[in-house]
């Protein structure tokens, strides 16, 4: 199905997404006034129409594009009007919109050096920091960050952090933190640092002896990782909330980085630990090919829990295919794993909403039934979290889905097998109701958004939405934990992913849009950005925060959008769960 078709179909069934597209529309019909206003007179329409005539008749395919177009059935994914047989290789950059992402960093990174340089987060209202313990720092903030500012070309300020990082960066703190969030943010971080530097041996040295404090969180019966760790003591300890278990992102989440910080070292242990969880995950399997939330940290088997793609579950899938990527496409198990997880998800979570028949993904909950038997709930529930699945599930349908490789940019439906062109299909979908999602009185998106279902019982209501709400959500009382933004990176990531695979400049305009946003809503005037507490409120009540993925991710991911194709491409990296880029690597 090609990308034009589908944007047409938007714009006439989905009112939700009229002021998405608004603006554009707007400037297509005032040029179509200008130019008929000007043939005035019936003496330039006879040789206007011959000229035409011959043309079309020079350039028959412009004739049947158009009719294809017109009625929809487009054999090509035509988003841009390039000319047929000429692939596209390079994508150049758009220079204004790039720089003002770059201003937006510097807006947020000023700010925090000025009040809060070294500290683990930011509150930029407050204009303080604040560290994860009591014990002090991790360079969490700005070790995330570190490849942002190279990427970005910003020499100054990344050579202050770096000083940060030789002097004062130390991971003796005698208390716990998350496995999952120290590898991908500050290992993560560590790591493509050390590679975008040129091998400055500063970074490999603090990344081996994080990892080295971390390994033995993997010291467990079945070989999964404890979820926090005192790096201190460099013991692993279970959670209070949830002891005995761990989710399925959190132990399926560490595989690029152990594995890369081998391949550097050339020390097997870190990627060992890795490939032995993945092989207690691939015993684990469930009929049903998905992945409940939670595994016992004991037997390695899945416990009784929500399925889902958004919160404890999403980068499991993201690197069942960044791990096949890594090594080059040559690890076939990663590549069976991710094709097995992608036939379940469309075989059971997949679904079309009922208004505007967008794509959405719901979750299974198991519930207590009624006769006190166990029952699975599916529940059209979908996090902003699930917004990464749009772009990934594109990227997989040009590498595991690929008949040839590389394939065009677009992708020439020829070069797709059938799962390439439906995991394509799929995450073009994905990205539009993730964009539709941001038909919000702020342009933002939710945090969660519920789906309507027949059921649902809202068909009484005077103003029931076609397709989707935030549950909770009422006017005059405090915005419940869906209607949230903070900041949040995936639909952006998507974007950039999608921009990459196709040159459409559909998904710049995105992107552009709701970088807008954002400087109208989240903008803090003495600097940095924060999170805001309903994306249906305008103006925006403000919540303190501003998450370090706001710069590792999210202005990153615009940047790159925006920046020419030949920065971090994609057949020579892969970016982990928080963005930072590692070179693809030999098996
Ligand atoms: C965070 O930790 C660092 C390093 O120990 C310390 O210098 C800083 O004062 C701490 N910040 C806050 C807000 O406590
Ligand atoms: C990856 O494989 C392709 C051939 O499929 C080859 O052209 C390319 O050089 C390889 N890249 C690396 C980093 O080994």
């Amino acid at each position: 199905m090609s990308d034009s078709r589908q944007r047409k179909k938007s714009r006439k069934v989905s009112p939700a997404n009229t002021t998405v597209d608004a603006p554009k529309k707007r400037k297509e019909s005032a040029d179509a006034g200008t130019a008929i206003s000007h043939i005035s007179s019936t003496f330039f329409w006879i040789p206007l129409l011959i000229s035409i005539a011959v043309y079309l008749y020079l350039n028959p395919a412009l004739v049947t594009s158009f009719i294809n177009e017109w009625i929809g059935f487009s054999e090509h994914y035509d988003a841009i009007p390039v000319v047929p047989q000429s692939p596209v290789t390079y994508l150049p950059a758009d220079v204004g919109r790039r720089d003002a992402i770059v201003s937006a960093f510097k807006h947020s990174w000023h700010a925090y050096e000025r009040d809060a340089m070294g500290d683990d987060e930011y509150h930029p209202l407050d204009k303080r920091g604040s560290n994860l313990t009591e014990t002090g720092g991790i360079g969490y903030m700005v070790v995330d960050v570190l490849d942002t500012m190279q990427i970005m070309g910003l020499h100054e300020e990344y050579l202050r952090a770096r000083k940060w990082v030789v002097e004062d960066l130390t991971f003796e703190r005698d208390d716990r933190f998350s496995t999952f969030e120290t590898t991908i943010r500050v290992l993560g971080g560590l790591l493509s640092a050390y590679h975008l530097s040129g091998n400055d041996v500063v970074y490999l040295e603090k990344a081996i002896d994080l990892a080295d404090r971390m390994m033995p969180a993997f010291d467990t019966e079945v070989g999964i990782p404890l979820p926090v760790i005192n790096l201190a003591e460099r013991k692993g300890y279970h959670t209070t909330d949830f002891p005995g278990l761990t989710s399925i992102a959190e132990i399926g989440t560490l595989q690029l980085e152990f594995r890369y910080l081998s391949h550097l070292t050339g020390n097997p242990e870190y990627r060992k630990a890795v490939d032995k969880v993945m092989q207690v995950i691939q015993r684990a399997r469930l009929s049903h090919g998905l992945a409940s939330i939670f595994i016992s940290l004991e037997t390695g088997q899945y416990e009784t829990s929500a399925i889902r793609l958004g919160s404890r579950g999403d980068s499991f899938y993201e690197y069942l295919l960044k791990q096949y990527l890594q090594t080059n496409n040559s690890e076939d198990i990663y590549r069976e794993m991710y094709e097995d997880a992608m036939d379940s998800i469309h075989a059971h979570l997949v679904q079309t909403s009922m208004g505007n028949k967008m794509i959405y993904t719901s979750e299974i909950i198991p519930e207590n039934g009624a006769d006190g038997e166990m029952v699975w709930r599916l529940t059209p529930k979908q996090d902003h979290l699930v917004c990464f699945l749009g772009g990934s599930l594109m990227l997989g349908a040009t590498r595991t889905g690929a008949l040839k490789y590389p394939v065009s940019i677009p992708p020439h439906p020829d070069e797709l097998s059938d799962k390439g062109k439906r995991d394509w299909e799929t995450g073009v979908e994905l990205i539009k109701t993730c964009m539709n999602t941001h038909d919000t009185a702020t342009g933002l998106s939710p945090e969660i958004v519920y789906f309507r279902v027949a059921s649902d019982g809202m068909d009484v209501l005077p103003n029931a939405p076609p397709d989707w709400y935030i549950k909770g959500a009422a006017i005059g009382e405090f915005p419940p934990y869906d209607a949230r933004y903070m900041l949040r990176p995936e639909t952006v990531e998507s974007l950039f992913i999608a921009y990459r695979l196709t040159g459409d400049e559909l998904y710049r305009d995105h992107g552009w849009r709701i970088f807008q946003a954002i400087e109208k809503h989240c903008r803090v005037e003495s600097g940095g950005y924060t999170t805001i507490l309903n994306v249906d409120e305008n103006p925006a009540r403000l919540e303190d925060k501003m998450e370090t993925f706001f710069l590792s991710e999210t202005l990153k991911y615009l940047y790159l959008l925006f920046e020419s194709s030949d920065v971090i491409p994609l057949d020579r990296y892969v970016l982990n769960t928080e963005a930072h880029p590692f070179p693809i690597i030999k098996a």
